[in-house]
């Protein structure tokens, strides 16, 4: 069928419907719902089996609801209506939430029902349960819309019309606004997780207003409201029975940055134990959770004489093999990030274990450079090229890593450099449903370093590796499996991933053969770096990215201030709009 995404953005569930229907053999192409006579343009120049809306904020015009069949994709439960339905769901505190199917009609979210799916609603941020509950059920339920299409046109079946909850209006700040002085942690973190990653809360900080992000419960107690010292870059906050760690927040008028960066006076507070405040993992299943029973010991308490414990960066050890965690909110790694990641990694390598594997965090392994912190950087290509040559100083470490097996196992999905970061290892494995980005471009042409050049062809060959990085689509984990870009793609929830990867690793760890593979590893090692030197893939990829930074043509700028202000698209782009192709033909039928 040829199906046409009609969506606001080619977000990551988009990204992830569209890497499925294309695996099922669709053709699959999108257009941005910028205006009514655009969207008019894309269905008469495609003409559409099937119109999916899988992240649409306006209603679809009339003349094409009437005349195709279009589905659109709610994140609620059957009945639920209204454009903020994973922030009621989440404020009101729902134990079970869901996704539905609906045929577009004139009202919104009122069409009748094609197919639905619930979940248990996890305590986490909006963002997340997006990016995990809600994609895997969106897949889910529109496999089950295509496989009723058959029977709908041949008159065997019908969407249900289903009796409608009351509409939930738009939710406002004072909807959000935190009462300090009343609010308990739940609440709070309840306040705080219905808004993030968008809108934030609006409240204030150090008497100057901004929008507050990224809130974990923090052990720690004080009065009501007030700041009770730093942990990071954060700030932690009193509540009315313990305290929140304020990640990041958004000053007025302008971006999202960790706290420490809009409010530098925050550095002067004490630095409060964040060795007292494990991160909690954050999916379970049945109320145990795998990664829950063992209790980790903060890696500064493992005796290495490491690295203190951070909110971001956690190591464990288990059955031989250590375990590095680096939970950067968004993925996004800035100057600082990469830095304690390799001194985390550096002192990994000296513990007595045989496998290293780098877990990134829940929701995204990593996104590469952080272009909040370049934007809002004194001098942005200064701080692009300081990012640049710490994450390089990173990925460099781990492919000189002639100790360890390295593994790198992606819970989410990775992008750009981040995606190259984990090629950097011996053996890639990520989830099932991760999609990855391995490609620079769609940020001003950014040329890209992370010894792309060394790690990509050696996976897939220079040829399919010029396709990746000139096609800038979305690879899903076992499109990358298949083509060599990962070495395997493994069918778990999210919630059994890391169960599973701990079981490979252990078995890795143990086997008979480990020292045969490492002694291979560091001959491939030696005979790569006699034939060209790392060094020299490095300068080779510096000397273009100096360009993109230093150069005369801002288009990285540009693209990076567009991005990280979340300009509206208006236009969408011509990989993804197939139907605006040169050449394309208008098919027949
Ligand atoms: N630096 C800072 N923030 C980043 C980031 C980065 N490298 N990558 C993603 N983010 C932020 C987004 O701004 C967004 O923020 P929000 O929560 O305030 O809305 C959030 O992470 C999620 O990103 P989004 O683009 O909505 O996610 P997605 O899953 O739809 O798309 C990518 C994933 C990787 C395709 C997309 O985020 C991207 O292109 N990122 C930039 C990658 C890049 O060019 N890095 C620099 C070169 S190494």
């Amino acid at each position: 069928m040829r199906i046409l995404f009609l969506t606001h953005a080619f977000n990551s569930l988009t990204q992830r419907l569209y890497v499925e229907l294309s695996r099922l053999g669709h053709e699959v192409s999108i257009e941005f719902d910028i205006n009514d006579s655009v969207t008019t343009e894309a269905v008469d120049l495609f003409r559409p089996h099937l119109i999916l809306a899988p992240y649409l904020r306006r209603a679809i015009p009339e003349a094409i609801w009437r005349n195709h069949l279009c589905l659109v994709l709610h994140p609620g439960i059957v009945g639920d209506r209204g454009p903020s339905a994973l922030d009621w769901a989440i404020l009101k505190g729902e134990k079970e939430w869901g996704v539905t199917l609906l045929q577009a009609e004139a009202e919104m979210d009122a069409g009748p029902v094609w197919a639905s799916e619930t979940f248990p609603l996890r305590q986490a941020k909006k963002s997340s349960i997006y990016r995990n509950e809600v994609t895997e059920a969106a897949v889910r339920v529109v496999m089950t819309a295509l496989e009723r299409l058959p029977d709908y046109r041949a008159g065997k079946w019908q969407p249900q019309a289903v009796p409608l909850r009351p509409m939930h209006a738009l939710m406002q700040q004072a909807d959000r606004a935190i009462d300090w002085a009343h609010d308990n942690t739940e609440t709070v973190l309840a306040k705080l997780n219905a808004a993030d990653g968008f809108p934030g809360v609006k409240d204030a900080l150090l008497g100057h207003p901004c929008h507050l992000f990224n809130a974990h419960a923090f052990h720690a107690r004080g009065t009501p409201g007030a700041v009770l010292g730093r942990s990071g870059e954060g700030v932690v906050r009193a509540t009315t029975d313990g305290a929140v760690r304020v990640g990041h927040v958004k000053r007025e008028g302008g971006i999202k940055l960790p706290v420490a960066v809009a409010f530098t006076e925050i550095l002067s507070l004490a630095e409060m134990d964040a060795s007292a405040n494990p991160p909690r993992p954050p999916f379970s299943k049945g109320g145990s959770n795998h990664d829950d029973d063992r209790r980790v010991p903060p890696f500064a308490k493992g005796g290495t004489g490491g690295i203190p414990a951070a909110p971001d960066i956690r190591y464990e050890e288990a059955e031989g093999v250590g375990y590095l965690h680096f939970d950067f909110y968004n993925g996004a790694m800035g100057t600082d990030a990469c830095r304690r990641l390799l001194a985390a990694y550096e002192a990994a390598r000296l513990q007595p274990t045989r496998v290293i594997v780098l877990l990134g965090g829940p929701d995204f392994f990593s996104n590469g450079l952080d272009l909040n912190r370049i934007e809002a950087a004194d001098s942005p290509p200064d701080e692009s090229w300081r990012n640049i040559e710490a994450m390089d100083e990173l990925c460099r470490a781990v492919i000189e890593t002639g100790t360890h097996h390295t593994v790198a196992a992606l819970q989410g999905n990775a992008g750009a450099g981040g995606a190259f970061l984990a090629l950097a290892v011996d053996c890639v494995w990520a989830r099932e449903g991760v999609i990855l980005n391995p490609h620079y471009k769609n940020m001003g042409n950014l040329y890209g370093s992370e010894y792309w050049t060394y790690l990509l062809p050696r996976r897939v060959g220079s040829e399919a590796g010029r396709a990746i990085m000139e096609n800038r689509l979305p690879l899903g984990a076992w499109q990358a499996a298949q083509s060599g870009f990962i070495d395997d793609s493994i069918e778990a929830d999210p919630s059994a991933f890391v169960g599973e990867v701990r079981r490979r690793a252990a078995e890795l760890a143990a086997s008979a053969d480990l020292a045969a593979r490492l002694a291979a590893k560091r001959e491939t090692r030696r005979r790569d770096e006699a034939n060209k030197p790392l060094e020299r893939y490095r300068d080779e990829e510096l000397v273009q990215l100096r360009r993109n930074f230093f150069g005369f043509d801002p288009a990285y700028h540009v693209a990076r201030h567009h991005f990280v202000h979340k300009t509206p698209h208006s236009w969408t782009p011509r990989h993804l709009a197939r139907h605006r192709e040169l050449g394309w033909t208008v098919p027949s039928a």
